[in-house]
């Protein structure tokens, strides 16, 4: 096959291979437990849903503006306005299908041949993969538990090099639930100032967040870090609608013109359904969010207390998002007598196969050790897939 060979530098993603995995088991009714989904179990609100049927009846299945809809744009920009403390002119925001196409297109905006771009790990998976495709280098921080999966104002100095372009920076953090404070977020701002990095900030998670701790988008920092950075969102996770593709960016007038162009030459406008579905998903009410974010909080105390409670398990607790994030590395090395443990990808095939739960192995977050459990899931899941999980791994040796 004569497959590009900017393409063949992309992997597969590991994920994807438990997932299948997965599938098949499910489709021959085995009763499998799904601790590896990316999405709410929520549906999505009844008042997003009648907006969309509602565009339908009306017509609105048309192109729209290829950065979105006016209405939509200015809702954004309110959006950002109250919650973010961010002012932003509707023509310096883009809608896109997707948080992802917005996060895409601002890395092809900025990065050119060569360009280094730091980002910590574990990280998204399509990070590295979005660089590469822009003909970028990943410098890649390595974090641990010992740091709270944060990286320190002193790792990013110590990554910076003459062919630094842009940081990427992501909290509540998929796939850790780690979180920056002010503060940190402020040491970083002047090491981003002093050598005059760009910033791409990925907010998708910023409405779930847990105890006392609090949001602050990069850049609401100050002015100087708001013309350097590109701010990234969606309804995905905070509206439960996954399925409807619809995400945006805001940042400096160029960079949004950048990717206008790109999207206008590859995907044009989101969805125009989708787009009023949004549209109102912001101008209802917002009371989902709240009752959203407490369920998970009770999920996450559940299943922290249950995963640490097991033997050989250590574990950070989550601040935000859905995921939690054990390390497993006492089991390497472990085996029964059909399978033997040497990697992440090895135990998630193990408990896959062993017990019937489907998590997702650190390595595909570029982090070996680990396996990332999503407790987007019912609190009965939940239960029976930390049962499981106990007795699979009893059974190592
Ligand atoms: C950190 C992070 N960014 C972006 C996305 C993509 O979101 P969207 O569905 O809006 O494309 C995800 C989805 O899992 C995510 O976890």
């Amino acid at each position: 096959m004569h497959v590009s060979k900017r393409i063949n530098k992309i992997g597969v993603s590991p994920t994807m291979k438990v997932a299948a995995e997965a599938k098949l088991m499910q489709s021959r009714g085995e009763s499998v437990i799904d601790f590896s989904v990316g999405e709410p179990d929520f549906p999505t609100p009844q008042n997003v849903k009648e907006a969309a049927k509602r565009a339908i009846d009306n017509n609105q299945t048309h192109y729209t503006l290829n950065n979105g809809t006016i209405e939509l744009r200015a809702a954004i920009s309110q959006k950002l306005k109250k919650e973010n403390g961010l002012d932003y002119l509707s023509n310096d925001i883009i809608v896109s299908t997707g948080a992802k196409q917005s996060l895409y297109n601002a890395v092809q905006s900025l990065v050119h041949d060569d360009d280094e771009v730091i980002f910590s790990s574990p990280y998204y998976v399509s990070y590295p993969e979005m660089v590469t495709l822009a003909h970028g280098h990943s410098v890649i921080i390595p974090t641990t538990e010992e740091t709270e999966f944060n990286l320190t104002p002193g790792q990013l100095e110590k990554a910076i090099t003459s062919k630094t372009k842009v940081l990427i920076l992501s909290y509540p953090t998929n796939p850790t639930g780690s979180c920056y404070t002010k503060e940190e977020l402020e040491a970083f701002a002047e090491i981003v100032e002093t050598n005059n990095l760009y910033v791409i900030c990925d907010d998708i998670y910023e409405n779930i967040i847990y105890d006392d701790n609090k949001f602050v988008c990069f850049a609401a920092l100050n002015e100087n870090i708001k013309n350097r950075t590109v701010v990234v969102n969606g309804f995905s996770k905070s509206y439960a609608m996954t399925g409807w593709r619809i995400g945006y960016a805001a940042g400096p007038e160029e960079i949004i013109k950048a990717m206008n162009k790109i999207q206008s030459h590859s995907t044009s406008n989101a969805s125009s359904i989708s787009q009023a579905a949004a549209l109102e998903a912001l101008n209802g009410p917002q009371d989902f969010i709240e009752m959203m974010r407490k369920e998970y909080e009770q999920r996450r105390d559940f299943i922290f207390e249950q995963i640490i409670s097991i033997k050989g398990i250590t574990c950070f607790k989550p601040k935000g998002a859905f995921y939690l994030f054990p390390n497993l590395k006492y089991y390497f090395g472990k085996s029964t007598s059909v399978f033997r443990i040497e990697h992440s990808f090895d135990l998630a095939m193990y408990l896959l196969h062993q017990v019937k739960v489907a998590t997702v192995p650190g390595s595909a977050f570029g982090a070996e050790g680990y396996l990332r459990l999503s407790y987007a899931t019912s609190m009965e899941n939940l239960k029976e897939g930390v049962e499981r999980i106990k007795e699979g791994l009893a059974q190592l040796h």
